[in-house]
């Protein structure tokens, strides 16, 4: 296949055209999909202008329209396009998110018995990619910002030593950014990498925009990785579930990869999601931000510096997470804006209740933050809409001045031994001894210090486990946990809704 290096290709979006086309043929429907180009949903009118629009364009592998799974048509050239617009070797389109590319990313570097150096704070779909593949990984604690207690990536020294402690690591995982936006030296990790000779893959779900702006941080992609998984859904323009695989060299074979997705992802994939995906390409990338100020993303990013600097000038009790110059990363994203409360009477949670009540709905809170995302269509008229809605909280009565637990100057790390071989995974969990075979039982979390947990228990989001099945539970997670409880926060895979018990595999430990 030849590549298309024309800049106007860069605004063409074939799959999206082959849809359009498709459409204006009116073709009569003896397939599926059962709603029938939408006719299913017309003669409700409460449905009838969102789902009967999208359904004229929900089709399936029909002549034209090419197939994800063996792409030669108008979804090739769309990969293609996206290939060339974020400098990879191949683009595999993705409708399962960033989730099944991390699935399938592990799962083609490690067979059954292997393992790989990852960052203990690594989404769940990385933990359930080791599940699946009955491989191992030597977890590393990542380095914390000590202004704000947030998790990062571990250093690049720890990335070194740990290659050299475990020559027979098939690649090392990181995510970069992590969900606040806060970026690694990862061309210095992917120089470490590729100094022992081993692929850096990246989980960079929340950076699809780095690299198309000079004003954005540099993408994986131009750090060095060698397979970057994006969720073009969460920072472009793609619908939901939408995201990408990039094979930035050959140190991962992209057969293994087509292999692997071709049993992970659906047999019927979404066309609106993969069109979405050729948009947000087009979007994003034609026209690309340039030194001269033009480019897609300058009104959002406007729109979230005008937010900063009015929120400063105001300097009331509402503050924005910022990067101190000595801070352990190396960059923030200027769409993401963390907010806090100075004055310590609201946690993030709280913060993200009130801001909801008041039109506002922000992407996710911890014990501190609420985490305010801006994107390409963000105005600055957004931006006031925020700014009026915080002045108004912050102008509320509230009945009891409460103190933020969490202080920063005194937060224990979750995680800060590196493991010291590797922890390898069966489809339950860490693979456990035969001793601990049986029914978990459920333990009060207070008394669960010190056993293994039988649960993945997931804040959500960001959906980084605080334990995985098979983990031992140390008194930070235990009262991680019981802050957790306090705070209302949402905790995904544990039974015990209330959070006051954990099933753990005791055996005869208790
Ligand atoms: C770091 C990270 N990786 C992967 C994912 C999974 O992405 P998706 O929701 O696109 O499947 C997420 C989701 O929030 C994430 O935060």
């Amino acid at each position: 296949m030849s590549r298309t290096h024309h800049p106007a290709d860069s605004a063409r979006m074939p799959l999206v055209e082959a849809l359009l086309q498709y459409e204006r043929r009116k073709p009569a429907s003896f397939h599926v999909p059962g709603h029938k180009r939408g006719a299913a949903y017309r003669n409700d009118p409460q449905v009838a202008s969102w789902l009967g629009a999208v359904g004229l364009y929900d089709a399936t592998e029909l002549p034209g329209l090419d197939d994800l799974h063996d792409p030669q048509g108008a979804i090739a050239e769309a990969e293609r396009l996206a290939a060339d617009a974020f400098g990879s070797k191949r683009t595999f389109f993705l409708v399962g998110g960033s989730t099944v590319g991390n699935l399938a990313m592990i799962g083609a570097v490690c067979r059954s018995g292997d393992y790989v150096l990852m960052q203990r704070n690594a989404h769940k779909s990385a933990i359930h990619a080791l599940m699946l593949s009955q491989a191992g990984a030597v977890f590393l604690p990542p380095e914390q910002d000590r202004e704000s207690g947030l998790y990062t990536s571990p250093s690049p020294e720890l990335i070194d030593v740990q290659l050299s402690k475990f020559p027979g690591t098939k690649a090392v995982f990181i995510t970069n950014p992590n969900y606040f936006g806060m970026s690694a030296d990862l061309r210095k990790i992917a120089e470490v990498v590729h100094k022992h000779g081993k692929p850096l893959l990246v989980d960079e779900a929340h950076g699809a925009h780095f690299g198309l702006d000079p004003l954005l941080p540099e993408s994986a992609l131009q750090c060095g990785a060698d397979a970057v998984v994006q969720s073009t859904h969460k920072m472009l323009p793609a619908m939901t579930m939408g995201a990408m695989l990039h094979v930035g060299s050959d140190r991962v074979d992209e057969r293994i990869l087509k292999r692997l997705l071709g049993m992970l992802q659906s047999s019927s994939p979404s066309y609106p999601i993969m069109a979405s995906l050729d948009y947000a390409r087009a979007a994003a990338a034609q026209n690309r931000g340039n030194e001269q100020g033009a480019g897609p993303f300058r009104e959002g990013l406007d729109a979230a510096h005008y937010f900063r600097e009015r929120l400063r000038c105001r300097a009331g009790r509402f503050r924005i997470l910022e990067r101190a110059p000595d801070a352990g990363y190396t960059s923030l994203d200027p769409l993401k804006i963390a907010v806090y409360d100075a004055e310590a009477r609201l946690t993030g949670y709280q913060l993200l209740t009130m801001l909801h009540e008041q039109g506002c709905d922000a992407e996710m809170a911890d014990e501190r933050h609420a985490l305010l995302i801006f994107g390409m269509n963000s105005t600055r008229s957004d931006a006031e809409h925020l700014l009026d809605a915080l002045q108004r909280i912050g102008s509320m009565n509230l009945s009891e001045k409460q103190e933020i637990r969490l202080k920063m100057t005194n937060i224990l790390p979750l995680w800060s031994a590196a493991s010291t071989q590797p922890v390898f995974f069966d489809a339950d969990g860490v693979r456990k001894p035969a001793h601990l075979e049986g029914d978990p039982v459920a333990v009060e979390i207070e008394r669960a210090v010190g056993l293994l947990s039988a649960e993945m228990v997931v804040p959500y989001p960001p959906g980084i486990p605080l334990l995985f099945p098979g983990e031992r539970i140390s008194s930070e997670t235990a009262s991680a946990l019981a802050r957790y409880r306090s705070d209302g926060a949402a905790v995904q895979g544990i039974s015990d809704k209330s959070l006051r018990s954990i099933l753990v595999w005791a055996g005869n430990d208790i």
